[in-house]
């Protein structure tokens, strides 16, 4: 079974081809990423309209690209799949409006794939993960931690109250100074940083339930820099970065293990915990999920780096999970920009 899948939502505009097949199994055959990084730095954040209009001008070359790479024409695909949601509604129609009018042209099912359930998939295409498994989705828009029973069946244990554990990343960075996307730029300059310098607080920690909240924890990196010299010497930055991803850190572990806990009660086993979504590409929330997992008699899993961060590896290896299960979509399917797992159905 081969898929395109094409990828719209956010910043990057990728196209790629995932195989699977009984021998030589699966296989990514292409995974073309173009991140719209430079047309958005300027602006210190995603700009919508400019991101349409920047998948609109490279989706179709990508597409092109990712085939060629791929060695395979249009009439070999089984299936194209595009994400239909959620995410910059402007964004999302390109990409679904393209993969229809491939689908259309060549006769072949059209599937409009749920984004976050392509981030929550992903392991399954990386380590042959089997269901049910604990998932710890992490990204700029989202942070829950969700049981993952089966294709379309997700259950939700926490989500954030507030902000997205990446935007909280992204507004920190602002503060100190780093530039966006402030994920990859807090982790680097957190590791010259000492961790236990700063005391910030650890929102929700300790709480029952699988909840977060990380608009407190922004709030108190604000008033600490604004007690610092102003231009921040790197010195402080790095220690501030360091003393923020050490508290992020520790309310993850702390609410994946409540998560955890209650998995255990009703799937009646401990099982694996998967990381996903851009942040999960933080070697140091990785290390420390690791271990959380560990303790709790739990496996761990989390795509590489690449694949956490957007894709669209992950959007044609739901199309496959879900063509499998004959779940097409008809060309009709309107992009939906709110689009909670929940909503999902097998
Ligand atoms: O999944 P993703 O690529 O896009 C969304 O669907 O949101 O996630 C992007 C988010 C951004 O907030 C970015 O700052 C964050 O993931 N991120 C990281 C790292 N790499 C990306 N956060 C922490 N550490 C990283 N290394
Ligand atoms: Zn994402």
């Amino acid at each position: 079974m081969i898929v395109l899948g094409i990828e719209t939502s956010c910043d990057e505009t990728a196209a790629a081809v995932v195989e699977d097949a009984a021998e030589p199994a699966r296989r990514i055959r292409a995974n073309v990423v173009l991140s719209q990084l430079d047309e958005h730095a300027p602006h210190g954040g995603v700009v919508p309209e400019i991101a349409a209009r920047a998948h609109l001008q490279h989706l179709d070359g990508l597409v092109a690209r990712a085939m060629r790479e791929a060695g395979i024409g249009f009439g070999d695909l089984d299936g194209v799949a595009a994400t239909g949601g959620p995410g910059l509604i402007g964004g999302v129609i390109v990409g679904v409006m393209t993969a229809k009018a491939i689908a259309a042209a060549v006769g072949k099912p059209f599937l409009a794939i749920n984004h976050l359930e392509a981030h929550a998939l992903t392991a399954r295409l990386t380590d042959d993960l089997p269901f049910p498994h604990l998932l710890l989705l992490v990204s700029g828009g989202h942070c829950q931690l969700v049981a993952v029973e089966g294709v379309g069946r997700y259950r939700r244990y926490g989500t954030t109250v507030d902000d997205a554990v990446g935007e909280a990343f992204d507004k920190v960075a602002k503060l100190i100074g780093l530039p966006y996307p402030g994920g990859p730029a807090v982790e680097a300059a957190a590791r010259s940083g000492d961790p236990k310098r700063l005391a910030f607080p650890r929102p929700m920690k300790g709480r029952p339930g699988a909840d977060f909240s990380f608009s407190g924890l922004k709030t108190a990196v604000r008033h600490q820099v604004a007690s610092l010299p102003d231009p921040l010497p790197q010195r402080d930055r790095d220690d501030v970065a360091a003393s923020f991803q050490q508290a992020v850190a520790e309310v993850l572990a702390d609410r994946a293990r409540h998560a955890m806990a209650r998995f255990t009660a009703e799937h009646g086993a401990a099982a694996t915990l998967v990381v996903a979504g851009g942040v999960a590409a933080n070697r140091h929330l990785r290390a420390v999920l690791t271990d959380a997992a560990r303790r709790e008699g739990f496996g761990f899993a989390a795509p590489p780096p690449r694949l956490c961060t957007d894709n669209a590896a992950m959007i044609a290896w739901t199309g496959i999970e879900r063509l499998r299960l004959g779940l097409v979509d008809t060309l009709d399917f309107a992009p939906r920009p709110r689009w909670p797992l929940e909503e999902m159905r097998a």
